[in-house]
């Protein structure tokens, strides 16, 4: 058998992206609410766009999402039906602190997701939850500057020991901050951050970032203290670098860019600020502030295991203009250069299947920590029939050839992988560009990129195709 009996197959959604419910039950505002559609949307993500609050001139898809809110029940009996053994999905931190720095949770929040995961476990799924999936109520980014300002790691902290305390033997299961390392690129939806003209961007995105890395060793802590069940992993983009070409300018193109994610991981894993960013903030004149014990803090508390996303490899070269053609693109918001030997899907998206093999032995080699695959799958223009029915073929390809990748690394590789939980499941909005119509699910939702629609779930052809997957504990992927 290839892969162990309990391995951990699933889909995994956030909650923006899904929930709705916006302002239902005490839940407050967040930055990821008032990311409107629309070609204003990457200067808003990006922290280039003041946007705090909504206004007559945009759409802004998460506030109805596809109404999880409303819909759990159905939607989590469809997953339990194809038998998926984890559900990854998120809290919206708004609904647990409407403000975020009030001294008492939301009851009504509180109890949303306890409902939420008692669900889930009646089929026999274990949640997984990702305790910040991009999201920060958008009254932390208004008076604190979010991430920039220290008192958040307090907030962040009084929300864990709400929540551990409050799920104990519901979940065990944690991620403490999705995508860690896209705060890079989409700061403000990514970590609340707004930049006013004239400030020091990359001197407080790092200290925001290590406002986090302190923030994410507390909650391991926390969690550990509450139940010593608990396992909290960390969590970012991954997707080897390839170098253009076999020049060596392009390799170490490759290897750094690399290490700008890895840097995250790193400090998260192996719990020390790498000597190549400690070099790089002296050069380029960043200073964090550190208070006394956070360096101890990382060291102690780091990651029980590594989680990550994999859509693609990524490609880099050392000759700068290579990077021009590629920018500012919606759906391609890390300004990657694309593979010339590799396809893309219809997003622009490079398809990779063995990239996951290499990202996978990549990322194992350098911790030797247990892995999991939270994200992976195919965003694409479903075209339903009728009845809703899509026949997506083509993302059954995609999905069978990275499983197959991914079951090399584990068997001939050995690769510890403790699980693989697809994206979106079910189609919900997507984060990158706010569309409905880039679908990643095996479950298709009738609603369209500005609200319209039925919100009718139907079963695609995938979904049979992944419960057999799930059955046969990836043996069979015919
Ligand atoms: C990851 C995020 O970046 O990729 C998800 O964690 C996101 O939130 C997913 O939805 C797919 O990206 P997109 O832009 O297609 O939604």
């Amino acid at each position: 058998m290839a892969f162990d009996k309990n391995f951990l197959w699933g889909g995994a959604t956030a909650a923006n992206q899904c929930e709705g419910g916006f302002d239902k039950d005490g839940r407050g505002l967040a930055n990821v609410d008032v990311c409107p559609i629309g070609e204003d949307r990457i200067k808003v993500i990006s922290g280039k766009m003041k946007m705090f609050d909504f206004d007559d001139k945009h759409y802004y898809p998460a506030k109805l999402g596809i109404d999880m809110y409303n819909h759990y029940k159905e939607d989590i009996k469809l997953f339990g039906e194809m038998g998926f053994k984890v559900y990854r999905l998120s809290i919206a931190w708004s609904r647990i602190f409407p403000k975020g720095d009030e001294d008492r949770p939301n009851e009504e929040g509180l109890k949303f997701y306890e409902d939420v995961f008692k669900e889930c476990l009646k089929y026999n799924i274990k949640p997984l939850v990702t305790i910040t999936h991009f999201d920060c109520p958008i009254h932390l980014t208004k008076e604190y500057g979010s991430w920039k300002n220290r008192k958040i790691v307090k907030f962040y902290e009084n929300l864990c020991h709400a929540i551990f305390n409050r799920y104990k033997g519901l979940v065990e299961y944690w991620i403490t901050f999705n995508e860690i390392n896209a705060i890079l690129h989409a700061p403000f939806m990514v970590a609340g951050l707004y930049f006013e003209d004239g400030e020091n961007v990359e001197q407080l995105k790092y200290q925001a970032i290590h406002h986090q890395f302190v923030a994410s060793a507390l909650a391991t802590k926390i969690a550990h203290e509450v139940d010593p069940n608990n396992k909290v992993g960390c969590m970012f983009a991954a997707g080897t670098y390839y170098p253009y070409s076999s020049e060596p300018e392009d390799v170490f193109a490759a290897q750094q860019r690399g290490n700008m994610s890895y840097f995250f991981i790193d400090v998260q894993s192996r719990g020390k600020y790498p000597n190549y960013m400690l070099k790089k903030f002296e050069r380029e004149n960043i200073n964090i502030i550190m208070e006394d014990g956070d360096l101890e803090l990382i060291e102690k508390y780091t990651a029980d295991f590594i989680s990550f996303s994999y859509y693609r490899s990524r490609c880099a070269s050392g000759d700068p203009s290579k990077y021009e053609k590629d920018q500012d693109s919606v759906s391609n918001i890390a300004l990657d250069i694309k593979n010339p030997v590799l396809k893309q899907t219809e997003f622009g998206w490079t398809i990779d299947p063995l990239g996951l093999r290499v990202t996978l032995n990549d990322i194992y080699n350098r911790y030797q920590k247990p892995l999991f695959i939270v994200e992976n799958g195919l965003g694409a223009y479903d075209k339903p029939d009728e009845n809703g029915y899509v026949e997506d073929d083509y993302r059954i390809d995609y999905l069978r050839d990275h499983i197959k990748h991914m079951r090399d690394a584990v068997v001939l590789d050995g690769v510890e992988l403790w699980g693989y939980t697809t994206w979106g499941p079910i189609d919900l909005v997507s984060a990158g560009s706010g569309e409905m119509s880039k679908r990643y699910g095996f479950i298709y939702v009738d609603r369209d990129d500005f609200g319209k629609g039925t919100l009718k779930r139907t079963k695609k052809k995938s979904f049979e195709w992944y419960k057999k997957v799930i059955a046969s504990n990836g043996e069979d992927l015919d």
